[in-house]
């Protein structure tokens, strides 16, 4: 079996709002990923996905849990060189690459930013040599190095982000919602790309996104949210051969088939009821509200993930 890179444990990431309100963003969340992995992570607006992914690369304090990073506490006390090592392998490449660059620099400079505060050239010809080769590892030329990002597509644009990214040599990146702003045509060219990207350098991706065909394309697990809480987890197939979870089944269930002829023969599930607000949220299941299975049972307590087949977790009681 191969070797965790990241384990997250029992982590909460809340939002105190006020005097008395507290936003559970995430909130008992566990999992973890091997290296040269991709977990993808899906679930609607307001889960929680970004919040997990700021709080596991160290940008938001873990409220509870642990996080470790190949033996690294991340939300615990760290040397500055564990700080340092942890800064330039874990990265992140974000939704917008509209707002995610900065408009002034030039790009060559972009990319070269963590090569600077890492100091990893040994000289001005070095750094402008290791910005021109990660440039055409995400498809892009020499030339581009010296334009601004106004001056580039959407599409370019987030292959300036990716290669911002890699510019420091990282093991792990957290890639949230990196397609969602580009035209559907360009989609697959970035997904294409980060999947050559992981393959050449062995990378670790923990990949955000609404579209589940496209995270199952990518990923070779899948999370899904909701509510602050991973109410599933399994092999990407058998996600989709199998989904447990009564919200997984309706997320799937709105993915239009390909052959009209199923597409046809095939019920919906509509899921009645709106998103419970996620402040001061009840100790019970999340997905309560919205279920069509529901009863007395699910009002004891948020079910525990349990794993119910080989590496396929669920937290439902209907199905444990
Ligand atoms: N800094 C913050 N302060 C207070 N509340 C926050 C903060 N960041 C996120 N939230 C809240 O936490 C919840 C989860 O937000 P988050 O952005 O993690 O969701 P998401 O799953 O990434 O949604 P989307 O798919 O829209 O990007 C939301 O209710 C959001 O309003
Ligand atoms: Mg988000």
């Amino acid at each position: 079996m191969a070797e965790e890179i990241l384990k997250v444990e029992n982590l909460a990431r809340h939002f105190t709002l006020g005097k008395k309100q507290v936003l559970k963003a995430v909130d008992g969340v566990s999992f973890s990923i091997k290296r040269g992995e991709t977990l993808g992570l899906v679930g609607e607006s307001g889960c929680g996905k970004s919040t997990l992914g700021r709080t596991v690369i160290g940008l938001y304090p873990p409220t509870a849990g642990k996080i470790t990073f190949d033996g690294i506490d991340v939300g615990g006390k760290k040397t500055s060189a564990q700080r340092d090592e942890l800064s330039r392998r874990m990265q992140m490449i974000f939704q917008d690459p509209y707002t995610s660059l900065n408009p002034r620099m030039k790009v060559l400079d972009i990319i070269a930013e963590g090569i600077d505060n890492h100091h990893l050239a040994a000289n001005r010809a070095e750094r402008t040599r290791m910005v021109v080769e990660l440039l055409r590892s995400v498809g892009l030329d020499e030339e581009h190095a010296n334009r601004y990002p106004h001056e580039f597509s959407g599409g370019q644009r987030q292959r300036v982000g990716i290669a911002r990214a890699l510019s420091v040599n990282p093991d792990f990146i957290i890639a949230d919602e990196p397609i969602s702003a580009l035209d559907v045509s360009i989609q697959a060219q970035v997904v294409n790309l980060l999947k050559s990207l992981q393959k050449k350098r062995n990378l670790t991706y923990l990949f955000i996104a609404h579209d589940l065909s496209m995270v199952k394309y990518i990923s070779d697990r899948i999370g899904v949210m909701y509510l602050g809480n991973l109410v599933e987890l399994a092999d990407s197939d058998e996600l989709f051969a199998h989904p447990l979870h009564p919200y997984t089944q309706a997320l799937l269930s709105a993915i239009p088939l390909p052959d009209p002829r199923a597409e046809r023969g095939r019920s919906r599930i509509v899921l009645e009821g709106s998103v419970s607000s996620p402040i001061n949220l009840p100790d019970c299941c999340r997905f309560c509200s919205r279920c069509q299975s529901k009863g007395k049972e699910c009002e004891k307590g948020i079910p525990p993930l349990v794993e119910v087949r080989p590496g396929h977790f669920v937290a439902c009681c209907h199905v444990v």
